[in-house]
């Protein structure tokens, strides 16, 4: 049996926060809301935090720490998180409903792509949990050194909301398995599933502040979170931009920093790839989550040998896209996230065109029926023409919009796929099995792929080159972001150091 509700009510949710292992308003007794974007209803009211409830919720975490979880075994610790896992897979058809209902993203994918990973993450952590250890170090001499690997104390995770849960997951599960507690920041536009996160904590018996969320605005909330002495570790995923705010407000404390940030990633075909294979690869790379992706294939590299073949059949591909209701499961692209984001995009057709590139399709919303006319959808676009200094192809635009750069020569590519500030990601498309390899080492970017895209698994790490920011979530190297090390000296000679005479 499922313990969460299901999207479809007509009366707005409501939620409070979660700190303390309690549901209370905020300190200020204010709310906001968060509508579907596919019909601009709103679909819940949110109570919002501020610098208050986040002082509280970091008092809570800290004691939470020092007290019951601390004394937990490695086990038991495990055994929370795996179960965890399986009330999120229990309750998966309702939250990957609300994921829809809050983001937009078609339910196709909340179900089979986000939820399924949601569960993966809480449970390969889940048995790490017993896995953390540290190290004996083999020091001259009558001494015995060795390691241990602790937890960092109270982290604060600030996540965006392209996937709202996921990010949740990825922030978490590896947190926790090292012995942590956590005050969450979602997203303002999708903090729901975050909120019903809570509750499938509450219900696997998790102690008391281990886990706090606290939902509310970055310029509010998050700022409280990230510039507060009393954490311990902040993780950011989000914009360059505000990596960088929090960079700043971190280093005022010295708190430690892992930020996953933008990408621009070049996506490449050449001549010599499978060009059934690379033009679906293409739109995997853009059109995949309304192209609200920070690995996104963004910058669509084509030799000049297969441009025009490559492009023909990219575009009617891209046009047969079925954009609309994203709660029915054969929709291909939902809205976007906001009227913001939507607008946004629209923004850079314009600079698209002032810049000399071609709009090849798309460039402006469908024309769907009825509620959906007040939703934030926009056509699956692509920029032909582009030349790899144009904005288009530097800034990160966040939507449905690849932008299509031709090149000559494996030295003119590498050249211009490594001309960009992000390194995030890289996909590349070949037979040559020597050019992927190579290719694989000359690019700047913390995640390659070849002949695939968007590969993701809670195993394989996952993070940025350059200014699409530093430390990787998820796999083995994930505990490195939240546990530091100890070492340990002992005398085994039972006599005085003689240094100073004896
Ligand atoms: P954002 O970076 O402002 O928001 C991400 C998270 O940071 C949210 O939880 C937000 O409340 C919080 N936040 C915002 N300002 C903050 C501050 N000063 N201190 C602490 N926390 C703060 O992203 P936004 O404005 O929603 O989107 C703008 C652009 O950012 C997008 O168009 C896209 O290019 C990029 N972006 C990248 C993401 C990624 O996965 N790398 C995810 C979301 C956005
Ligand atoms: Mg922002």
């Amino acid at each position: 049996m499922s313990s969460v509700q299901p999207a479809a009510t007509d009366t707005p949710r409501k939620y409070q926060l979660f700190i303390d292992g309690q549901w209370v308003d905020a300190e200020s007794g204010k709310t906001f809301t968060t509508p579907n974007p596919a019909t601009g209803q709103t679909l819940a009211e949110v109570a919002e935090a501020d610098r208050a409830d986040v002082e509280k919720a970091v008092s809570a975490a800290r004691r939470a720490f020092e007290g019951k979880w601390s004394r937990m075994s490695a086990r038991d610790r495990g055994k929370l998180i795996y179960k965890l896992a399986q009330l999120i897979e229990q309750n998966s058809k309702e939250l990957a409903q609300l994921e829809t209902a809050d983001n937009g993203k078609p339910i196709r994918e909340s179900q089979y792509v986000d939820l399924p990973q949601v569960a993966e993450n809480f449970e390969y952590f889940a048995g790490y949990a017993t896995k953390i250890e540290g190290e004996t170090i083999p020091v001259p001499g009558q001494m015995f050194n060795y390691t241990l690997r602790e937890p960092l104390g109270v982290c604060g995770q600030i996540i965006p909301w392209n996937f709202p849960l996921l990010m949740a997951a990825w922030k978490l599960a590896p947190a926790l398995a090292a012995g942590n507690t956590v005050v969450l920041k979602p997203a303002e536009q999708t903090p729901v599933t975050a909120m019903e996160l809570g509750r499938l904590i509450q219900e696997a018996g998790f102690p008391d502040g281990v886990v706090n969320i606290v939902p509310g605005y970055g310029e509010t909330a998050g700022v409280a979170l990230a510039s507060h002495p009393g954490i311990d570790k902040i993780a950011f995923t989000g914009s360059t931009e505000v990596g960088k705010l929090i960079a700043h407000a971190a280093a005022d404390n010295l708190t430690k920093v892992s930020l996953e940030l933008g990408g621009k990633a070049p996506n490449i075909v050449f001549a010599d790839a499978n060009l059934d294979q690379a033009v679906n690869g293409a739109m995997m790379g853009i059109f995949f989550n309304q192209g609200q992706v920070c690995c996104a294939g963004s910058r669509l590299f084509l030799s000049e040998e297969i441009k025009d073949e490559f492009l023909d059949r990219f575009k009617e591909k891209a046009q047969k896209i079925k954009v609309g209701d994203p709660s029915d499961a054969s929709t291909q692209m939902g809205p976007q996230v906001s009227e913001e984001q939507l607008n946004r995009i629209k923004g850079y057709v314009d600079i698209a065109r002032e810049e000399g590139a071609n709009v090849l399709t798309g460039g402006c919303p469908p024309a769907l029926e009825g509620d959906f006319q007040k939703g934030y959808f926009f056509q699956p676009t692509i920029f032909s023409e582009v030349k790899n200094q144009m904005r288009v192809a530097q800034e990160e635009i966040f939507g449905p919009v690849t932008s299509v750069i031709t090149f000559k020569d494996e030295d003119d590519l590498i050249k211009q796929a490594n001309e960009t500030i992000y390194g995030l990601s890289a996909g590349i498309w070949t037979s040559d099995i020597t050019r992927a390899h190579r290719f694989a080492r000359e690019i700047k970017a913390g995640v390659v792929w070849i002949n695939t895209f968007n590969m993701f698994n809670a195993a394989s790490p996952f993070g940025g080159y350059k200014q699409s920011g530093y430390g990787r979530e998820m796999g083995k190297h994930a505990l490195e972001l939240y546990t530091q090390v100890k070492s340990v000296w002992v005398d085994l000679s039972g006599k005085p150091i003689g240094w100073f005479g004896k």
